[in-house]
């Protein structure tokens, strides 16, 4: 039988004898019943292994509502900012510390700036940890390349604070217990739910704060516009918390809510120990904790606000779990060398539950 390419040279009643000998011939071999195919010992073994894939092939096949989507969309955008505004590390630090001809810190500012961040530090590697995690655990692709992109910042931020702390002439070695308890507690947590609120939401924010007081008070220049790097790589982790969180609380249990809330409460608890340990160093850099509080309160309110629009409106219970905060953090924090006694502490518990929350 000539070949298709030959009967193509040919005549073309030659050539359309030749194709329908050929279709004529396939749809034979189609009719013919395929014999069972064999099942080999591998097969099923290979089958049988299979059940419990660490593949989540079901990615795909998520349902999604528009409003899903449209997080979905930004989270993606996340992952593309933060390739699109990568900096290197080292490079930055080195331009930043030739521009200011080398780090210049005032003797008595230098142990409080080494010590606040040191634990600045140390919560950079938690957050790299957690994010490595959220990378391997999550299953939407928007999310997980989101958790992607912040573990690689999140190792940049880790090795160029560790650099800058020795080029301040200080070698990290540990932290106080209060601050260590808040990264074990957000380490330690089982639930996706928790590691994100308390990485992605409460401890950016935090980290947040931190830095554009710092920022804004200049006691080290090199330090203050390294910061601005860091800040704009930790809003785009909050977005993170912020656009994925509703997705997971959606699918929370009233009991699970439950322990979401108690898990909050609890690292609030280690969060406020940890900013009383660290009142003293802060006040050394001109930074009221009151006042670095009430910025927290913004940036937090902000971000948690983002997230209750997506959920349908902030339960009612926030508001009176803000309040109960306010008053601690009043009675906790009447400013540094102020001895207040208890019935003091009692007045302006009440007094901070009574003020007005931050907008
Ligand atoms: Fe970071
Ligand atoms: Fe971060």
């Amino acid at each position: 039988m000539a070949s298709p390419s030959e009967a193509a040279a040919g005549s073309d009643g030659e050539a359309q004898a030749v194709f329908r000998g050929i279709t004529d011939d396939v749809s034979r071999v189609a009719l013919e019943p395929s014999p069972a195919p064999e099942v080999t010992v591998i097969e099923k073994l290979a089958t049988w292994q299979s059940r419990h894939s660490k593949i989540p092939f079901e990615m795909f096949d998520l349902a999604r509502d528009a409003d899903e989507a449209r997080r979905m969309d930004k989270l993606r955008h996340i992952y593309h900012r933060g390739q699109d505004l990568a900096w290197d590390g080292r490079a930055v630090l080195a331009e930043l510390i030739a521009t200011h001809g080398g780090i210049r810190v005032a003797p008595e500012h230098a142990g409080a700036v080494a010590r606040v961040f040191e634990i600045i530090l140390w919560g950079e590697l938690a957050a790299w940890k957690i994010s490595a995690e959220l990378a391997r655990e999550l299953v939407p692709l928007e999310a997980r390349m989101a958790a992607t992109a912040q573990a690689h910042d999140e190792a940049r931020h880790f090795y160029v604070m560790y650099d800058y702390l020795r080029a301040l002439g200080y070698t990290p070695t540990r932290i106080d217990p209060y601050s260590q308890r808040v990264l074990d507690l957000t380490l330690g947590a089982r639930s996706l739910v928790h590691k994100l609120l308390g990485m992605q939401l409460m401890l950016e924010t935090i980290a947040l704060t931190i830095f554009a007081e710092v920022r804004e008070s200049r006691v080290e220049p090199v330090l203050s516009d390294l910061l601005r790097y860091y800040e704009k790589d930790e809003a785009r982790h909050v977005g993170l918390g912020t656009q994925f969180l509703p997705t997971l609380m959606k699918q929370q249990t009233p009991l699970e809510a439950a322990e979401t809330m108690l898990f909050q409460l609890r690292l609030v608890f280690w969060a406020t120990a940890s900013l009383k340990a660290m009142e003293a160093d802060l006040h050394t850099l001109g930074i009221a904790a009151p006042r670095l509080i009430e910025r927290g309160k913004r940036i937090q309110g902000r971000a948690y606000g983002e997230m209750w629009q997506q959920l349908g409106g902030e339960p009612p219970s926030s508001e009176w779990i803000n309040r109960f905060l306010s008053g601690v953090d009043a009675a906790v924090f009447p400013g540094v060398g102020v001895a207040v006694d208890l019935p003091g502490r009692l007045r302006r518990f009440v007094d901070g539950v009574r003020a007005p929350l931050p907008t």
